[in-house]
């Protein structure tokens, strides 16, 4: 499309998608549900899922929001005309509703928890983490205020456009997120009573592996890798045909999975260390972590790194998702970027609202048998997000002419790729991931 914006290079496209990969999924969600789900057997699924799976499914999304340029709605009209499957890009956009409500909730967390480090609360001696978290989640009005000043720097950030607003901000924070997320893995691994941890994360116990077990593990996946919604399309479509798609996906893929397994090394072990229930949900990162800088030197300034750091990559992956609406908005509604940004933003303030409510004032309205916030997680992670991988790999699987699909994938031939490697993805997206995916997906449901 004439004059779309697009990335400024080639590190500006992997810093952003790497970007948009790494945030809460990996530093909060990954460690509590390998907590909820048994450790070592959730990490064992879920690195396969990645392999198999999840790689080939950013392929495939790539490619179409790189051909078609355009967005999640249009771009399937684009690649095949008369198609009707733009409802799979709609279908992202619902999913990306869930997740940001419940997303920014938790980012606005991440604020307070900026703020309460630059008070030096960690490592003042006085302070009880568990409770802590509970009662800022489940206070009615400072959590909602904390979520609405998370959405207003996505929206504003967004609202400044895809290469002056993403690249910038994301080029220097995921070095520093990096190495603070190594710090404090080191020192929960060098806790008294840290192996523990360890055995648990990297002892997988194959008995604990059930169809929940693996809907978790593959939703995590999803949700980790930015899947199933459209915003690796979205992001693509900001490509240069020059960029190399295989590169790009692995890149992304390898940065995001280091980072989650990092995160769970910083985070078992010290949950151990300290007798902890691992299984205890949402607040476990929240709560285990502070009580590692109070044990770090510096603990005070390392907590401040952090959480200004969680907070970068929070925003960043926030501004992924919405990226997708906003994109659509813009193209297919022919809507003013910053007008587009004033809507989701007044739209998420509210549902995000709801979201922070049902930790406490709201905690005894259950729709099917969850609280708002657990039934966003679960709409997006467990059911949109898979359907809409399966559509996904559908589209390029079959309905796709195959040479568009290799034409795309080896920038019309001058990517030099092994035979056998483009075979093998091609055979994955057709056949394997889709009967694989709803396989998971239907014994999840049916258990
Ligand atoms: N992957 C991000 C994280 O780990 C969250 C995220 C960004 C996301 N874009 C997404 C999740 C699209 C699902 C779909 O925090």
């Amino acid at each position: 499309m004439k004059g779309r914006n697009s990335f400024g290079s080639r590190f500006g496209v992997l810093v952003a998608m790497a970007g948009s990969a790494v945030g809460l999924g990996n530093l909060w969600r990954f460690p509590y549900l390998l907590g909820e789900d048994g450790g070592g057997a959730f990490l064992f699924v879920y690195l396969l899922f990645v392999v198999v799976l999840c790689i080939p499914i950013m392929i495939c999304e790539f490619l179409i929001g790189r051909r078609s340029q355009t967005d999640a709605f249009g771009a399937f009209k684009e690649l095949v005309p008369g198609s009707k499957w733009g409802f799979v890009g709609l279908m992202g956009v619902f999913a990306s509703v869930f997740i940001v409500s419940f997303y920014s909730v938790v980012g606005g967390w991440s604020v307070n928890y900026l703020v309460s480090s630059l008070q030096f609360k960690f490592t003042s001696g006085s302070c009880d983490p568990s409770e802590m978290f509970s009662t800022l989640v489940s206070s009615p009005v400072k959590p909602v205020i904390y979520h609405l000043i998370f959405l207003l720097f996505t929206a504003l950030i967004i609202a400044a456009g895809v290469k002056k607003g993403i690249e910038r901000y994301t080029k220097l924070m995921m070095p520093l997120l990096f190495v603070m997320i190594i710090i404090i893995a080191i020192r929960s691994m060098t806790l008294p009573g840290a192996s523990a941890g360890l055995r648990y994360l990297f002892k997988p116990d194959f008995s604990k592996i059930d169809g929940q077990v693996l809907l978790d593990a593959l939703g995590q996946a999803f949700f980790s890798l930015s899947l199933g919604i459209g915003t690796i399309l979205t992001y693509a479509s900001y490509v240069k045909k020059e960029e190399n798609i295989l590169k790009c996906t692995a890149y992304t893929s390898i940065a995001d999975t280091l980072f989650a397994i990092i995160a769970g090394c910083a985070i078992m072990p010290a949950v151990f260390s300290f007798g902890l229930e691992p299984g205890q949900g949402p607040g476990l990162v929240f709560v285990t972590l502070p009580g590692i800088f109070a044990q770090l030197p510096l603990g005070g300034v390392a907590a401040i790194l952090f959480f200004f750091t969680l907070f970068l990559a929070a925003l960043t992956s926030c501004i992924s998702m919405l990226e997708v609406i906003v994109a659509l908005m813009v193209d297919e509604f022919k809507m003013k970027r910053g007008v587009a940004c004033v809507i989701t933003f007044i739209f998420f303030g509210i549902s995000g609202t709801l979201c922070s409510l049902s930790q406490g004032t709201l905690a005894d309205l259950h729709i099917l048998g969850k609280n708002i916030f657990d039934l966003c997680d679960f709409c997006s992670a467990n059911i949109l997000m898979p359907l809409g991988a399966i559509f996904i790999v559908l589209f390029v699987g079959w309905k796709m002419p195959k040479p568009d699909v290799i034409d795309e994938l080896t920038n019309g031939g001058t990517v030099k790729t092994p035979a056998w490697l483009l075979k093998a993805i091609y055979i994955i997206i057709r056949y394997i991931a889709p009967v694989f995916i709803s396989i998971i997906f239907l014994a999840g449901m049916l258990k």
